[in-house]
C-alpha cells in the first residue's frame, strides 16, 4: 500500500469542518519578504515550506499569500502576468504543491490572492490587445477608448490613477486604455464573458490544486459603468457620497460573485472567500460577505481607529451586529501589506504632542514625509499598545487576520533611502505618499547573520540594525517577547472562541474596556494611562506586567473556572 496516498489526521480534520473560516487566525504571508531558500535576496516558495514549523508553533489556522505570480513587480505582484503559474523568481508550481501539502500536513489552511480588477501589462491578453486594432475582440477584454480633443490626444476623461498620475496611458495607435492603479495594471472589462470564464478557470485551477480559499483584491472594483460621457473626476473617488459610483461598489459586482459562489461550492469543503471590498457603508460592505457571495469582507475599521476605548468599543458592537445580519462573521485587522505597522501608528505623537488625537492616520503618514524624527515616535509606547490592542483583538469573534512581522512587535521601517524604494505609491506621488515599503522589509530571522537570517544573501529592501533585538531567534528566548505573547493568545484563542457573541460589562471607567464571552471568558484593556483595579477571576495572558492593579494601555485575558484575582 502507498501510504503516502492516505491522507494524515490534521488533513483529514481540514477536509470536514465546512466552518473552519468563521473564527479563523489567518497569518498574511508577503512571499517576496518572508523567507529566502536560495539565497537570492528574495523570499520563495522553499523559503515559506521550510518556516512551516514556525507557523504551527505560532498557532495559525491559514495563511494568505499575497501574490505568487509572474509579475514584473510594478506594484508588489498585483500586477499579474498570468493567473494560472508561479513566478520564477520564487519558485514553480511542483513546489506551491510542496507547499499546500506542508502546510495542509501541519493543520495550516491556505488562502491565495486573486487579483480579478487588473491584470499586468504582460499578460498575454494584455499583449494580444495591444497588437490588435481598435475596437477588436482582443481589446474588448480591457478598457480602451478613443481620447477626447481635436485628435484624440486628450484622455477619455480627467481621472486619476490610484497611486497618483492619469488613470488612462494612450497606445501607439492613438486609443487609451484605464487603469485605476499603475499603468503597468490595465484594467479588465467584466462585461466580457471570456474575462469571465477565465476567472472561473482560474479558480478552480487553484481550488483543484487544494487551495482552500482566496482573497479577493478590489472586490468593489470589477462592475463598472462607463456610459458616454464619462463623469469628471470630482464626482469619481467620492465613495462616501450619496448615489452610485460608476466605478465602484456598483449593484452588478454582486453577480460576478454569486456566479464565483457556485464554483466554491462545487469543493468539500466550500471555498472560502474573503473581499478586500472598500464602500460608502459598512452594510454595504457586509453585502460582499453574504453566504451567497464571497462569504466574507475585510473589516479595517479597528485599522482606522486611534487606540482609544469609545472607537474600539462602537466599531466592536456595530461589526459584530452587521455580521450576525449578514450570516456571515466578522473580520479584524490591525496590519497588513498596505498600512503602516501598527506599533508605530500607535507611538506617534501627533502635531499637538497627544497621541490621543483623532488624526492618527493623518500624523503617521505627515511624520514619514517629515523623514520619521524619531523624537516623534515613542517606540515603546507604540509596542505596548500594540500588544494590548491585539490581545483584544484576539479576544472578539469573528477571524483575524494577521500580517508577517506583527508576532514580533516590528515597527515600520523608516530609513529606506529613495534609491532602494518599490512601491509605486511612492514614485507616482512624490512627496504626498512615502509607500508601503516600510511594512514590507524582509523578516528577521535571527539576531545577526546576512540578512538576519531571511536568507543567505542580501535583502531586497534595505533591514535596519534594530531588526536584530525583533528576530525570531531573540524573541524565541525570551518569555516576555511578543513573539511568546502572540503564541500563547493563539493557543487558548481555540478554547476561546467557541461562539460568535459577547457582552460588555460596565467598568465605571470611560478608558476601560471589559467584555465577557458566553462560555466564561473575559478581556479587559485599560486604553488609559491611569492603573484599574483588577476584576475577579483567573488571568491567564497579560500583554505586559500587571502586579497588584491593571496598569495603563495593557489587556488581559481572564479564563473561566476560578476566581482568585492577581497576575498571570
Ligand atoms: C489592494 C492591495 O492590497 C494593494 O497592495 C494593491 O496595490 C492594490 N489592491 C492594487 O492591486
Ligand atoms: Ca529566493
Amino acid at each position: 500500500m502507498n501510504t503516502s496516498l492516505v491522507p494524515d489526521t490534521e488533513t483529514v480534520t481540514l477536509l470536514i469542518d465546512a466552518d473552519w473560516w468563521r473564527q479563523a487566525t489567518v497569518y498574511q504571508v508577503y512571499p517576496r519578504s518572508f523567507a529566502d531558500a536560495n539565497g537570492d535576496g528574495i523570499g520563495d516558495l522553499r523559503g515559506i515550506i521550510s518556516r512551516v514549523p514556525y507557523l504551527r508553533r505560532l498557532g495559525v489556522d491559514a495563511v494568505w499569500l499575497s501574490p505568487f505570480y509572474p509579475s514584473a513587480l510594478a506594484d508588489g505582484g498585483y500586477d499579474v502576468d498570468d493567473y494560472r503559474d508561479v513566478d520564477p523568481k520564487i519558485g514553480t508550481l511542483a513546489e506551491f504543491d510542496e507547499m499546500v501539502t506542508a502546510l495542509h500536513g501541519a493543520g495550516i489552511r491556505i488562502i491565495v490572492d486573486i487579483v480579478p480588477n487588473h491584470s499586468s501589462d504582460r499578460h498575454a491578453w494584455f499583449q494580444e490587445a495591444l497588437a490588435a486594432p481598435a475596437g477588436s475582440a482582443a481589446r474588448d477584454r480591457y478598457i480602451f477608448r478613443d481620447g477626447t480633443g481635436e485628435n484624440g490626444e486628450l484622455p477619455p476623461a480627467d481621472w486619476q490613477s490610484i497611486f497618483g498620475g492619469p488613470a488612462w496611458t494612450r497606445v501607439p495607435d492613438g486609443q487609451w486604455y484605464l487603469h485605476l492603479f499603475t499603468k503597468e495594471q490595465p484594467d479588465f472589462n467584466w462585461d466580457n464573458e471570456e474575462v469571465r470564464e477565465d476567472f472561473r478557470t482560474t479558480l478552480r485551477f487553484w481550488s483543484d490544486r487544494g487551495v482552500d480559499g482566496f482573497r479577493v483584491d478590489v472586490a468593489h472594483g470589477l462592475a463598472k459603468d462607463l456610459t458616454e460621457p464619462l463623469p469628471s473626476m470630482s464626482t469619481l473617488m467620492d465613495l462616501t457620497g450619496p448615489g452610485e459610483n460608476p466605478l465602484f461598489d456598483r449593484d452588478e459586482v454582486h453577480d460576478i460573485y454569486a456566479d464565483w459562489r457556485r464554483i466554491f461550492d462545487e469543493y468539500t469543503p466550500p471555498r472560502i472567500a474573503v473581499a478586500e471590498a472598500w464602500t460608502r457603508t459598512a452594510d454595504r460592505r457586509m453585502r460582499y460577505a453574504s453566504p451567497e457571495g464571497l462569504g466574507q469582507a475585510f473589516n479595517f475599521d479597528l485599522l482606522q481607529a486611534d487606540f482609544a476605548a469609545a472607537p474600539f468599543r462602537t466599531i466592536i458592537t456595530e461589526n459584530l451586529a452587521l455580521a450576525e445580519a449578514s450570516g456571515s462573521s466578522t473580520t479584524w485587522v490591525l496590519s497588513n501589506h498596505d498600512v503602516q505597522r501598527h506599533p508605530t501608528r500607535y507611538g506617534l505623537t501627533d502635531a499637538d504632542g497627544s497621541a490621543d488625537s483623532g488624526i492618527m492616520q493623518v500624523a503617521s503618514k505627515a511624520w514619514l514625509l517629515a523623514g520619521a524624527p524619531e523624537d516623534e515616535l515613542d517606540r515603546a509606547r507604540g509596542l505596548r499598545r500594540a500588544r494590548a490592542a491585539t490581545l483584544l483583538e484576539l479576544a472578539l469573534p469573528g477571524s483575524a487576520y494577521l500580517y508577517q512581522g506583527e508576532e514580533l512587535g516590528l515597527h515600520e521601517v523608516t530609513e529606506i533611502p529613495d534609491e532602494d524604494r518599490q512601491d509605486p505609491a511612492f514614485f507616482r506621488n512624490k512627496g504626498v505618499e512615502i509607500g508601503r515599503d516600510g511594512c514590507r522589509v524582509p523578516l528577521p530571522w535571527t539576531h545577526a547573520g546576512p540578512s538576519f537570517g531571511f536568507g543567505d544573501g542580501g535583502a531586497h529592501l534595505p533591514q535596519p540594525a534594530w531588526f536584530a533585538d525583533f528576530s525570531v531567534e531573540a524573541e524565541d528566548a525570551d518569555p516576555t517577547s511578543t513573539l511568546n505573547l502572540y503564541r500563547e493568545a493563539l493557543r487558548l484563542r481555540h478554547e476561546l472562541q467557541t461562539d460568535e457573541s459577547l457582552e460588555w460589562i460596565e467598568t465605571g471607567r470611560d478608558d476601560v474596556l471589559h467584555l465577557r464571552r458566553p462560555n466564561g471568558w473575559e478581556s479587559v484593556t485599560n486604553f488609559g494611562t491611569d492603573p484599574v483595579a483588577l476584576p475577579p477571576g483567573r488571568i491567564v495572558l497579560a500583554s505586559g506586567p500587571v502586579a497588584g492593579d491593571l496598569p495603563g494601555e495593557t489587556t488581559i485575558w481572564i479564563a473561566p473556572g476560578g476566581d482568585e484575582g492577581g497576575a498571570a
